[in-house]
């Protein structure tokens, strides 16, 4: 088990533990058991970021559903067009779904917007968004996600799925990241 050592030296300190992540995900679970009770819904996870919530969050789900994988991202620069970026589409014909989709933290909201309004096209039943972090302080859109799991103050977070240069993803925790660590690579 990876503990306080290694990677850890890296952050100013935890915001939540596993055991809390366990928790809200298990509490979120439920809320969305009771929310599509009698339906099938398609729950669509964000790559890479939400690959750890999304493991663990489906097995919270006490419904017949499926999942699929996207990958995102926006154009830089030209954010007030609306224009995303799909690298990786759904397999699944998503029209007359109830899709979910499953993302690891809302920040400014941008790109999530921009890829909720190009899925919207293809006419799904209904389309939710599902967030483990919502940090509203970095908001630049519209997006609110309809489940947050935890609610977070401004800081780079990392661990449990969510990264910096594509490290830390492995942390079982989610940590702030300590800012000599960003400042010495930018
Ligand atoms: P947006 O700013 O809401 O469009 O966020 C886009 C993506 O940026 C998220 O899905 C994350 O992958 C990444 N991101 C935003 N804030 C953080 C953070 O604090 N730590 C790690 N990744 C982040
Ligand atoms: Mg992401």
């Amino acid at each position: 088990m990876i503990r306080k050592s290694g990677m850890y030296a890296d952050l100013e300190c935890i915001l939540l533990t596993e055991e809390e992540l366990k928790a809200g995900i298990r509490r979120l679970g439920e809320t969305i058991t009771r929310d599509y009770a009698g339906k099938e819904p398609l729950l669509v996870c964000t790559l890479k970021g939400a690959v750890n919530f999304f493991a663990d969050l489906i097995r919270e789900i006490d419904l017949p559903l499926a999942v699929d994988f996207i990958a995102a991202s926006s154009y830089k620069g030209t954010e007030s067009t609306g224009k995303v970026n799909i690298r990786k589409d759904v397999d699944a014909d998503i029209a007359g779904r109830d899709v979910l989709i499953v993302e690891d933290i809302i920040d400014t909201g941008i790109t999530l917007n921009n890829l909720k309004t190009e899925l919207l096209k293809r006419k799904p039943a209904s389309l939710k968004i599902v967030t483990l972090l919502d940090k509203p302080g970095g908001r630049q859109s519209d997006l609110e996600p309809d489940y947050a799991c935890f609610t977070i103050p401004d800081g780079f977070v990392v661990g449990y799925g969510l990264d910096y240069n594509e490290k830390y993803r492995n942390l079982p925790d989610i940590g702030i990241l300590a800012r000599h660590i960003y400042e010495k690579e930018n």
